[in-house]
């Protein structure tokens, strides 16, 4: 189904810059919601009349915890508004490396959230999901939207001369942006130890004198970046900054990070580093779905 004349954007706690940037791109009304703690910290939340016969955008990035709690009651909220559709839009969806059983017994935790999201909503939209395998765990349309091209702008104003994924994952992204800049790219391999310790093996680059750009979806404790970074230092890059899609920077990540020259993140997670935005790559999505 695609959306009527009148598209409104309601915003969970968690994404009100991206609301407020979407809200512009597209010309649509951001409609505020009332929330509030109780006492003991449960969550309150209220959506305001006059969403009656509307296509909606719910969008809330589901980071910490707490943020995935008020999505759930969002939803619940509007589905018994009389809306005429609604489409949550997760840029940030946690859980998502979570996406398999590594051991036996444990939680699928981004199918888990798949099946409540799912529940109220018409289709979902997320930004740079981990792996698109979540995708799979929506029965209805899931489609993912990349944030790429805007930290490509970001590099590209910033005369970065290469690029440069710090695991074999992430150089699929590393391929996006390079190829967008036309820029060389390359990658790195990592083994993860534990939450806080990886090992990355050292590989010859051709990085001497250049201005170098480590390109990943999160950062989380900064580990991963900084080991890549001293890597690129050891070999004579200019300069180094670290670029991701999701920034989380938990515990110590800022110190850890201090390896580069400079940090830049989008606003699917907001923090002091997002410096860039995906509300345009998520417009032209949204207006594709029209
Ligand atoms: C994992 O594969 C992700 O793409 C990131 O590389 C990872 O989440 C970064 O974590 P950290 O910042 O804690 O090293």
């Amino acid at each position: 189904m695609g959306f009527g004349d009148s598209l409104k954007i309601i915003s969970g706690s968690a994404s009100l810059p991206l609301s407020r940037q979407l809200s512009a791109e597209l010309s649509a009304d951001l409609v505020e919601v009332e929330l509030s703690e109780f006492a003991d910290g449960e969550l309150y939340v209220r959506v305001p009349d006059g969403v009656e016969g509307e296509d909606l955008l719910l969008i809330q990035s589901t980071y910490p915890n707490d943020k995935l709690l008020e999505l759930f009651l969002l939803q619940d909220a509007l589905s018994d508004s009389g809306m005429r559709s609604l489409t949550v839009v997760i840029p940030y969806f946690a859980y998502g490396r979570q996406d398999k059983r590594f051991s036996e017994g444990e939680a699928i935790s981004s199918r888990a959230v798949a099946r409540r999201v799912e529940v109220d909503a018409a289709r979902v939209l997320t930004i740079d999901v981990h792996d698109k395998r979540v995708l799979s765990y929506f029965a209805g349309v899931a489609l993912d939207v990349s944030g790429m091209p805007a930290l490509s702008r970001y590099f590209a104003e910033n005369g970065i001369d290469m690029v440069l994924a710090p695991d074999e994952n992430a150089s699929r992204h590393a391929k996006v942006v390079g190829d967008l800049m036309k820029v060389p790219w390359d990658f790195l391999k990592k083994k993860r130890i534990d939450s806080w310790t990886v090992e990355t093996e050292e590989k010859a680059l051709d990085v001497k004198g250049l201005d170098v750009a480590v390109v990943d979806d999160v950062i989380s404790t900064g580990g991963t970046m900084a080991s890549a970074a001293r890597i690129l230092s050891r070999q004579g890059a200019r300069s180094v900054v670290a670029g991701c899609i999701h920034g989380l920077f938990v515990g110590g990540a800022e110190e850890r990070l201090k390896v580069f020259d400079d940090i830049v993140a989008t606003d699917t997670v907001s923090s002091s580093y997002s410096k860039v935005s995906v509300a345009p790559e998520l417009a032209a999505a949204v207006r594709r779905l029209s």
